[in-house]
C-alpha cells in the first residue's frame, strides 16, 4: 500500500506534495511525512495519523524548497508512529527516501549494515534500504543514481521508491518493482505519484515506470531512464485521459456517497461502445480475439479479492447461465499458495478495481508461468494488473476514491454481463430472443439504478432504526447470494458492525441460531426463480422474531405483509438483479456509518489498494 508523491521544478514543492498526499490517502492513512530540500539542507517532517496532522505539524516550520518527497503510509513493518513514518533519512542525514512495498530480505541486510556501524531509528524495512544506498555511496564514492541502482540489485521484494539528497537539490531518483510509480513530465518540472491523481492538475504527460526501471529527474539534464541492470531505456510518454473533477467530492459529503450516486453514469460509461443495442451486438474487441481459446478451455477461473471477488461470484452465475461455460471463483490469496492445477489451456479472469492488489497480481504471475491466458477486468487504466494480462476490458467507472468499493463493483458486474452475453451468443447457447431481451434490459439498468437511488431518504430512515444493532445478517439466493456477501462486507468495512452474508437456504444450518428480536436480517427477495423459497426463509426469520428488511420487486405484496420493511427495486431480468439490489445495501451501510460517526471514506485499518500479501 502507501502513497508516494514527489516534485522537482521551479514551484514550492511542499504544498504540491501535501495536496498530492491528500489525493493518495485512499492508499493508506496511518502516518504521513514530507522531506524538502531548501537549497542547503533537508527538512524532514513526519507525523502519525492523517495527512492533515502532518499539515498542522509543519505549519510554522521551514517548508521552503523546490524539491521534495512525500508519503502516506499503511503500516506493514513497524507500528504507525512518527518514527516509522516515511521519509526515512540516511545515517548521515544527507539523503531521504520514501517507499511503497516490502523489502523481503531486510533482516539480512540490516544485520550486515549494523555490523558495519549503521544505527537504525525505526523498525521499518525502508530505513534499511536507505542505509544500504548510503553505504554503497560512501564505499564507492558514487552518485545517488548509481548508489540507488546498485542497492536495488541487492534487494528482494517489492518497491516503488523516490530518493533525494541534501547536496543536490537539482535531482530526484525514482525506481519501481511491483509497486506502481508514475512520472509527470511538465515544462522544466517533474511530478511523481503512486498513481496519476496527484499529477493530473499540473500535466497530462506521464510515464508509467516499468518493473526494474530507475529514473533520474534532473533540472539540468532532464530525464534519464535505465534498468537497474544499467541498460539505457527510452521513456514512453503518454497522455492521461483522466479529468480533475472526477477526483473531487462535487458537493457530496463523502466520496462514497458521490460514487454510489454516480452509478447510473458509471454503468453507462462501462457499456458505451460495447452494448450496441440497435445492431443487437456486443463489442469487446480485446477479449473476442481470444474467443476460440476461451471456448476450447475446460473451465474459466476467476481470481480476485474483496469486493472484486464478490463480482467474480456474480460472474460465475452469469457465465454459467448465459454462456454455459464452467467457472471456478478463487480468492487470489488462496489460489497462489495451493499449487493450482492449471496449464496453457486454461483461461484466468483477474478482477481488480485498483489493478494493483498484490495477491491478485501474484496469482496472475503464477497462472502465467504455467502458460494460462489471462483476461483482466480492471478499473485503473494502465495499472500493473491491466498491463500484466493478455487481454481484457476496463470497467471505465472512473476514479474510485472511497475505500469501500461501490461503483467499481457494479461496473465489474456489468463487464461480466457483457462478456457472458457475448460468449453466449457466439457459442450459440443463448436463445436469440433472450439475448435481445437481455440487451434491452441491460441498457435500461442505468435508469433503473437512478430509480433505486430515489429511495435514499427511506433507506436512511431504516438505517436510523438499525444503526445500533451489533450484528446483521444478509441473505440472498442464486445470483443474489454474492450480493448478500457484498452487503455484509460494506456494513462491516465502514460501520464496524459484525455482519455475515449467507445463502438464504443455508441459514438453517447455523446462522438461524443467532436470530432474536435484536437481529436485523437483510434479505434479497425479488421475484425471480427462488422467490418462493426466499419467502419461506423470511418466514423462518420472523418465526424467531428477527427483524426483516427485504429488497423486493416493485409492487410486491407478499413480502410486504411479512417483512418489517421493504425496499422496492424496479423489475428486471433475474440475471441483472445484482446491479440493482446492491445499491440499497451500499446506501444503508453508508448512512449507518455516518450515524455512527465512522470515517466513511477512510475506514480504520483498511486501504483501497492492498499492495502487500
Ligand atoms: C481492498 C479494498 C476493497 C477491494 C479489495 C480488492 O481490500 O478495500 O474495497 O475490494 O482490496 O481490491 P482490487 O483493487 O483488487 O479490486
Amino acid at each position: 500500500m502507501c502513497g508516494i508523491v514527489a516534485y522537482i521544478g521551479d514551484k514550492k514543492a511542499f504544498p504540491i506534495i501535501l495536496k498530492g498526499l491528500k489525493r493518495l490517502e485512499y492508499r493508506g492513512y496511518d502516518s504521513a511525512g514530507i522531506a524538502v530540500n531548501n537549497g542547503t539542507e533537508l527538512n524532514l517532517y513526519k507525523k502519525a495519523g492523517k495527512v492533515v496532522e502532518l499539515e498542522k505539524f509543519a505549519k510554522d516550520k521551514d517548508t521552503s524548497g523546490n524539491v521534495g518527497i512525500g508519503h502516506t503510509r499503511w503500516a506493514t513493518h513497524g507500528k504507525p508512529n512518527d518514527v516509522n513514518a516515511h521519509p526515512h533519512a540516511s545515517g548521515n542525514s544527507k539523503f531521504a527516501l520514501v517507499h511503497n512495498g516490502i523489502i523481503e530480505n531486510y533482516a539480512v541486510l540490516k544485520e550486515e549494515l549494523e555490523k558495519r556501524g549503521h544505527i537504525f531509528k525505526s523498525e521499518t524495512d525502508t530505513e534499511v534500504l536507505m542505509h544500504l544506498i548510503e553505504d554503497i555511496i560512501s564505499k564507492q564514492n558514487c552518485d545517488l543514481f548509481e548508489g540507488t541502482r546498485q542497492a536495488l540489485n541487492e534487494v528482494i521484494g517489492a518497491y516503488a521508491i523516490v530518493v533525494i539528497s541534501e547536496d543536490n537539490p537539482n535531482e530526484i531518483i525514482a525506481a519501481k518493482k511491483s509497486s506502481p510509480l508514475v512520472i509527470g513530465v511538465g515544462i522544466d518540472e517533474f511530478f511523481i505519484g503512486s498513481d496519476a491523481t496527484p499529477i493530473i492538475e499540473y500535466t497530462k504527460n506521464v510515464i508509467y515506470l516499468e518493473d526494474g526501471e530507475i529514473a533520474k529527474l534532473s533540472l539540468t539534464s532532464g530525464l534519464t531512464l535505465k534498468t537497474i541492470q544499467n541498460v539505457e531505456k527510452t521513456p514512453y510518454i503518454q497522455e492521461l485521459e483522466m479529468k480533475i473533477e472526477t477526483l473531487e467530492k462535487g458537493g457530496y459529503d463523502h466520496f462514497m456517497l458521490k460514487e454510489i450516486f454516480e452509478q447510473p453514469r458509471s454503468i453507462q460509461d462501462c457499456m458505451r461502445g460495447r452494448l450496441m443495442l440497435h445492431q443487437n451486438y456486443i463489442s469487446l474487441g480485446g477479449i473476442e480475439a481470444y474467443q476460440d481459446k476461451i471456448f476450447a478451455a475446460k473451465r474459466l477461473i476467476i481470481i480476485a479479492c474483496g469486493t472484486s471477488w464478490h463480482a467474480g461470484i456474480v460472474g460465475e452465475y452469469l457465465l454459467e447461465e448465459l454462456a454455459r461455460i464452467p467457472v471456478e471463483v478463487e480468492y487470489a490469496s488462496e489460489f497462489r499458495y495451493r499449487n493450482p492445477i492449471i496449464d496453457e489451456n486454461d483461461i484466468v479472469i483477474a478482477i481488480s478495481q485498483s489493478g494493483e492488489t498484490a495477491d491478485t497480481l501474484a496469482a496472475i504471475e503464477l497462472a502465467k508461468s504455467k502458460g494460462a491466458t489471462i483476461i483482466g477486468i480492471c478499473n485503473v487504466v494502465n495499472s500493473t494488473i491491466a498491463r500484466a494480462t493478455d487481454c481484457g476490458a476496463y470497467t471505465h467507472a472512473g476514479p474510485e476514491i472511497g475505500v469501500a468499493s461501490t461503483k467499481a463493483f457494479t461496473a465489474q458486474v456489468t463487464v461480466l454481463t457483457l462478456i457472458s452475453l457475448l460468449f453466449g451468443k457466439n457459442k450459440g447457447v443463448i436463445e436469440p430472443a433472450r439475448f435481445t431481451r437481455l440487451m434491452h434490459e441491460l441498457n435500461a439498468i442505468p435508469s433503473k439504478v437512478e430509480e433505486v437511488l430515489k429511495s435514499d431518504a427511506y433507506i436512511k430512515s431504516i438505517a436510523e432504526i438499525y444503526k445500533d444493532a451489533p450484528n446483521a445478517l444478509f441473505l440472498g439466493r442464486g445470483i443474489n447470494f454474492p450480493v448478500a456477501l457484498e452487503g455484509a462486507l460494506k456494513l462491516k468495512e465502514i460501520s464496524y458492525i459484525h455482519a455475515e452474508g449467507y445463502p438464504a437456504a443455508e441459514m438453517k444450518h447455523g446462522p438461524i441460531a443467532l436470530i432474536d428480536e435484536e437481529m436485523p436480517v437483510y434479505v434479497i427477495a425479488t421475484q425471480d426463480a427462488s422467490y418462493e423459497k426466499v419467502v419461506s426463509n423470511i418466514q423462518e426469520v420472523k418465526a424467531r422474531k428477527g427483524k426483516v428488511i427485504a429488497i423486493v420487486t416493485k409492487g410486491d405484496k407478499v413480502v410486504k405483509n411479512i417483512a418489517d420493511h421493504v425496499i422496492e427495486i424496479p423489475k428486471t431480468d433475474d440475471m441483472l438483479v445484482p446491479l440493482l439490489a446492491t445499491i440499497p445495501f451500499q446506501l444503508l451501510s453508508y448512512h449507518v456509518a455516518v450515524m455512527r460517526a465512522c470515517n466513511v471514506d477512510q475506514p480504520r485499518n483498511l486501504a483501497k489498494s492492498v499492495t502487500v500479501e
